[in-house]
């Protein structure tokens, strides 16, 4: 996530601005940014007796099956406040994260995916036993490393996360979709996917890994050609590394109005749905101002992506 949260939060219904260079992007030209993470941009820590509660979640363990399209939908929700959830009840949405591990109680036809935000201190305190947790309660995926190829993100090594994810990931073979660190589409030299070909190469064929984690925002103009072809790309790269599937765990403009975000929605969605090496995506990002109004669907963007 490389959004501009204080302008988000100063704003309420400004659309996060990813701020380095990102592709596609010809005018975000910024440096990478080295700001620390605000608290908004961190897992969210919640009681330790919050329970799992996905138990009649429809959702099915993804490695039992290698139709990752059958019976559920690949749509999420990247969300902060659980009041934004019920809206999405009954919706075509099947998942949600949070950048944490910790949940409150979701409608039934989501599961709550935990994401362990990075290999350090308290991001990984209770990392195995939530992640157990939420797997008996039907979670079908659990997601490594938010930008370990950015430094105002999770900011790590390619080495470190190779070796981490094994201690943090590997344990999970078999019981879960393991999703690879998602790294930004920043083209700054070493981050993007070009750290996470590093990042592949250093696990050495020692993680086990069943889907390759990104994000991609970009500029409006030919923005769902662009999305499509870094998709492809990525999914090339997964391919070499002998992984089948993808997940576009943030995705979204930088600079677009609600109804050109809602049409590029419409544009790259069937395409994502129908294409077999997506097993799962998420716009960035469900809260007020963007995809709801309060804690309702917002129109024409939120419908775009609740149809
Ligand atoms: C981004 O797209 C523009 C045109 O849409 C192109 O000129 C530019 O080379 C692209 N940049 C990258 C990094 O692919
Ligand atoms: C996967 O499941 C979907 C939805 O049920 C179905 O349309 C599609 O044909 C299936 N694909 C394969 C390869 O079985
Ligand atoms: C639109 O994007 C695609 C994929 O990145 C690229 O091949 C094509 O040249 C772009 N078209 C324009 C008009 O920029
Ligand atoms: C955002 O888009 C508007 C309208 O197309 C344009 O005038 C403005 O320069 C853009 N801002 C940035 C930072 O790209």
């Amino acid at each position: 996530m490389r959004p501009s949260w204080v302008f988000l939060l100063a704003a309420g219904s400004a659309v996060a601005r990813p701020q380095h260079v990102w592709e596609n992007s010809s005018t975000a030209i910024k440096a990478p940014s080295t700001h620390t993470p605000l608290p908004s941009m961190v897992p969210i820590s919640t009681p330790a007796s919050t329970k799992f509660l996905d138990t009649a979640s429809p959702l099915i363990n993804l490695r039992s099956t290698t139709n990752e399209s059958a019976g559920t939908s690949k749509r999420g929700l990247a969300y902060k406040a659980d009041n934004v959830l019920a809206a999405w009840s009954g919706k075509p949405v099947s998942w949600a994260y949070n950048w944490g591990v910790n949940r409150g109680p979701m409608p039934s036809n989501i599961a709550f995916i935990p994401m362990v935000w990075c290999p350090t201190g308290t991001n990984v305190d209770s990392w195995k036993s939530t992640a157990s947790s939420a797997i008996s309660s039907g979670a079908r995926a659990l997601l490594a490393f938010n930008e370990p190829d950015n430094s105002g993100q999770c900011g790590i090594s390619y080495a470190g996360a190779a070796s981490t994810y094994q201690e943090y990931m590997n344990p999970f073979t078999g019981k879960a979709t393991l999703i690879s660190p998602s790294v930004s589409n920043s083209v700054v030299a070493g981050q993007g996917l070009t750290y996470l070909e590093n990042f592949l190469r250093a696990c050495n064929g020692k993680c086990n890994i069943d889907a390759v984690g990104f994000h991609w925002y970009g500029d409006a103009g030919n923005a769902s050609n662009n999305l499509k072809a870094y998709v492809n790309k990525c999914i090339a790269l997964a391919k070499k590394y002998g992984i089948s599937s993808v997940w576009l765990t943030e995705f979204g403009l930088t600079n677009a109005s609600a109804q050109q975000q809602a049409d590029f929605l419409h544009s790259v969605l069937p395409w994502l749905d129908s294409n077999g090496a997506v097993g799962g995506y998420a716009y960035f990002w469900c809260g007020d101002g963007s995809l709801m109004a309060g804690t309702a669907i917002s129109s024409p963007l939120g419908q775009a992506y609740a149809s």
